[in-house]
């Protein structure tokens, strides 16, 4: 496969101690050394991707058309009209990939399940038994090489005939489909698989494909966007509703059928930004009403066994209600807390102050974000926007999960950085990408940080092992330890964090011996 240490890494160190300060960091962000012993000895440190981001062969061997395939097909839809159709060929391409996370020394890899390779058309048609066989493969190669699989059922592709046939997550349909997708799960991958997510990012889902309508299905309505059809203020709740219902009927079956002999543990997986007061006297109720209205829409109904007062008294009867019965399915349905962390911005209730006509409704908690304050920005930017560097941020997620939802183990499922375009778009600059070095140190110290003030974090999976398609950003935006060659080869090459991830993990003599050998 021809990968050799890069050049780069052998200035990476001076790069760093060089490199400029940067926005709104406090000096311990900056400064704090962090060192693989910092972590418990059982710690998972690994690499996040999803299905359709990387894999690819998205007609091969059964697989059916996902809503993704059908959205990406849409000119207009992804940067440069990109499409998953090859993406990163990871389906032909997995054993090399599962070699570089062996070669970095990561002991976890988090990963998703194409539901239209196993269910090519949901409950409505049979397994596909070439979609099993491919996972059977992945799973089986991560355990030779001691990498513990960690398994999201679903992370945002599903069977198009589920949106023809009744409109997807809109309809409590979608349930049965879910659970039923999962028993496969279950059955098929469960004798090897420990640790699963049900659904990754429920509230984005429900954000992205039915309040803004930039994912599809693309429902939204005005003020937030202008899409064929959708209602931006009610869907998102309904959506959410059956995703948590759709989790808890599968939690409840593993439990039942399948938990006490395979062992394993299940969850669910929540992106969670961190919110400061914009004005430290005003707006500390709006940091509040905001993270329950994110963090606890997910995760008090699975908890506690219902939503959060904050969202009743606001949205009163526009948010759904659960029974007595779904009450007994869905309070304590998990094992564990599963959290997507990148960033921070501001705070500001409008309550009290004048905000815009999309932000000032029940929805949105009558909360304004902003990374600004006092025209300075929260932190360097990264390559999506609205994504902002703030390493404290980590230390403040993990303190309030921790303080809501006490007496839960929690994994970092997903934290990475994106360069920016105007980084430059050279190879050569891509691969010696100091910025993501310092931004996964900086966080790793406040994550260390929380943890040493008895955070229960067991794990933290870097978004992502390889640069991939990033949704709406198609190609453009890039996330991975390893760079992709999309245009031409779909070569992989180490950027310098992977050289520093590895020597992070395992010590850089042993791991340089390993990436030159492969
Ligand atoms: C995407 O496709 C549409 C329709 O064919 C075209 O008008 C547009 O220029 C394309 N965009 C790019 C970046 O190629
Ligand atoms: C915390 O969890 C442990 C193990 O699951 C349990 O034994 C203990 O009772 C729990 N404590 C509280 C306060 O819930």
């Amino acid at each position: 496969m021809g990968i050799k240490m890069h050049p780069f890494f052998f200035c990476f160190l001076l790069l760093l101690l060089v490199s400029p300060h940067s926005y709104g960091e406090s000096e311990e962000d900056e400064f704090e050394e962090i060192k693989r012993s910092d972590f418990p000895k059982h710690f998972f440190f690994g690499a996040s991707t999803s299905s359709y981001q990387i894999e690819g062969g998205y007609l091969e061997d059964g697989k059916g058309i996902s809503n993704w395939d059908v959205f990406s097909h849409i000119p207009g839809k992804i940067t440069n009209n990109d499409t998953g159709d090859v993406a990163d060929d990871h389906y032909h391409r997995f054993l090399e990939d599962i070699e570089l996370m062996h070669s970095m020394g990561l002991n976890a890899y988090r990963f998703s399940i194409s539901w239209t390779r196993i269910l090519p058309r949901g409950r409505f048609g049979k397994v596909n038994k070439g979609g099993i066989n491919f996972y059977n493969k992945i799973i089986d190669n991560l355990l030779l090489k001691g990498i513990e699989p960690f398994v999201t059922i679903y992370h945002f592709d599903y069977p198009m005939e589920l949106e023809r046939r009744y409109e997807s997550w809109m309809s409590s349909q979608m349930q049965d489909d879910f659970v039923e997708f999962a028993k496969v799960c279950f059955e098929e991958f469960g004798d090897r698989v420990k640790y699963w997510m049900t659904i990754n990012e429920p509230e984005m889902v429900a954000i992205l494909g039915y309040r803004m309508g930039s994912f599809p299905p693309a429902h939204c309505s005005p003020p937030f966007g202008k899409c064929s059809m959708g209602n931006s203020d009610r869907e998102p709740l309904i959506v959410v509703h059956n995703q948590l219902l759709a989790h808890a009927k599968a939690v409840s079956l593993y439990r039942t059928h399948f938990q006490v002999k395979q062992g394993g543990s299940i969850g669910i997986t929540i992106s969670i930004q961190m919110y400061e007061p914009l004005d430290q006297q005003s707006d500390t109720q709006a940091v509040d009403r905001i993270l329950a209205f994110y963090v606890g829409w997910i995760y008090d109904p699975i908890v506690y066994g219902d939503y959060p007062k904050e969202m009743r008294e606001i949205l009163g009867s526009e948010l759904p209600s659960f029974s007595d019965e779904d009450k007994r399915y869905i309070k304590g349905s998990l094992d564990f807390i599963s959290i997507n962390h990148y960033t921070t911005k501001y705070a500001k209730d409008c309550f009290h102050s004048s905000c815009p006509d999309e932000v000032n409704r029940p929805i949105n908690a009558f909360v304004e974000t902003t990374p600004y304050r006092n025209g300075i920005l929260i932190g360097d930017p990264m390559g999506i926007p609205g994504l902002y560097v703030v390493p404290r941020g980590m230390e403040k997620v993990i303190n309030y999960i921790k303080q809501r939802y006490p007496n839960h183990s929690i994994f970092v499922t997903e934290n990475g950085y994106s360069m920016r375009p105007s980084d430059g778009n050279k190879v050569e600059t891509i691969l010696n990408d100091w910025k993501r070095i310092k931004f996964h140190k900086s966080y790793l110290a406040a994550l260390a940080r929380a943890m040493r003030n008895g955070g229960d974090v067991r794990g933290y999976f870097i978004w992502s092992l390889m640069d991939n398609f990033e949704w709406i950003r198609g190609y453009d935006t890039r996330f991975g330890l390893f760079y992709v060659d999309h245009l031409k080869t779909l070569e992989r090459r180490p950027k310098l964090s992977a050289h520093w991830f590895a020597s992070f993990l395992g010590g850089y003599s042993q791991q340089l011996t390993q990436l030159s050998s492969i």
